[in-house]
């Protein structure tokens, strides 16, 4: 095989595999309101799960890939969780009226990996359920940044009680030039490029579709990463999206 195709061989969605914050920690129960759980069910009533983030109270932004494009599937949405295997008070389960993945999202290379779901209904402000703020048009990520990225992981929905909880790793924004190396079809207009070179213990394994917050803010989208012994990754760039946004969010 040429190494490209090697290389796009390994390139893992994160929603496809074993997704789950690693080296990490739990956070305080409900002091992230702003994630979201995401369940897709196809026609055979396979499930995948997905990580995503409540932008207005009836819009929640995530990963194109977390859609089945399959006929029939649907998607619901939980707001307010911690330990996503308990009925806990705080959850508000919502269906996704429609999910609106971005036209130009190519599923060989991972671009445009973006979604933003319409909720059935609103959800409601509390505690629990507060939506993340995007970033202003101007606002950029530079090397060395500081970033967060939450998210439950596939995985830990059969594994032990622990990883049933939001846990939540810290990433630092990469350079550029090291990001292409690891991952050919990075490019820095539409994505950043964020992790941990040498501290392996804190890479994370995933959570498609959770943000990536920066002061605040949801920076990112999780998009993919090549293997997850690799302690880096490549988001979805909110700022570029930005339009595309905010016009699907006043227009449906
Ligand atoms: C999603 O769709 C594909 C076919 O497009 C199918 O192979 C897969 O099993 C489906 N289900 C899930 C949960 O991803
Ligand atoms: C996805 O991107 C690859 C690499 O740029 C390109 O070869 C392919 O045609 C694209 N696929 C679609 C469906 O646009
Ligand atoms: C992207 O990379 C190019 C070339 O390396 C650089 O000139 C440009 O400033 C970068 N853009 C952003 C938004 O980082
Ligand atoms: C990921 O990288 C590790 C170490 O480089 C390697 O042993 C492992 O086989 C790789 N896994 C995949 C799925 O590529």
């Amino acid at each position: 095989m040429p190494p490209v195709l090697i290389l796009l061989t390994l390139l893992l969605p994160l929603g496809a595999g074993a997704d789950e914050i690693i080296g990490g920690h739990k956070v305080k129960p409900h002091s992230r309101p702003y994630m979201a759980f995401v369940e897709s069910v196809d026609i055979q009533g396979n499930k995948r799960y997905c990580g995503g983030f409540l932008v207005q109270d009836n819009f929640v932004l995530t990963a194109a890939h977390c859609r089945n494009s399959s006929l029939h599937s649907s998607m619901t949405v939980t707001l307010g969780a911690n330990n996503i295997e308990a009925k806990e008070d705080t959850q508000q389960i919502i269906p996704v009226a429609k999910a609106i993945p971005h036209p130009d999202y190519n599923d060989t290379v991972f671009s445009s990996d973006i979604m933003l779901l319409k909720l059935g209904r609103k959800a409601k402000r509390n505690k629990a359920v507060k939506p993340l703020k995007l970033p202003e048009p101007s606002d950029q990520v530079k090397p060395g940044d500081v970033c967060h990225v939450a998210g439950w992981g596939k995985t830990s929905i059969n594994a032990t009680e622990g990883s049933s909880r939001l846990r939540e790793v810290q990433l630092i924004i990469q350079e550029d030039k090291k990001c292409k190396k690891r991952f050919p079809h990075y490019t820095n207009t539409t994505e950043i490029c964020a992790g941990d070179w040498k501290k392996k213990k804190t890479f994370y394994e995933g959570d498609s579709g959770g943000p990536l917050v920066c002061d605040n803010k949801a920076h990112g989208v999780v998009a993919y990463t090549k293997n997850w012994t690799i302690s880096s990754g490549v988001f979805t760039k909110v700022v570029y999206f930005l339009p595309w946004i905010s016009s699907n969010m006043k227009h449906l």
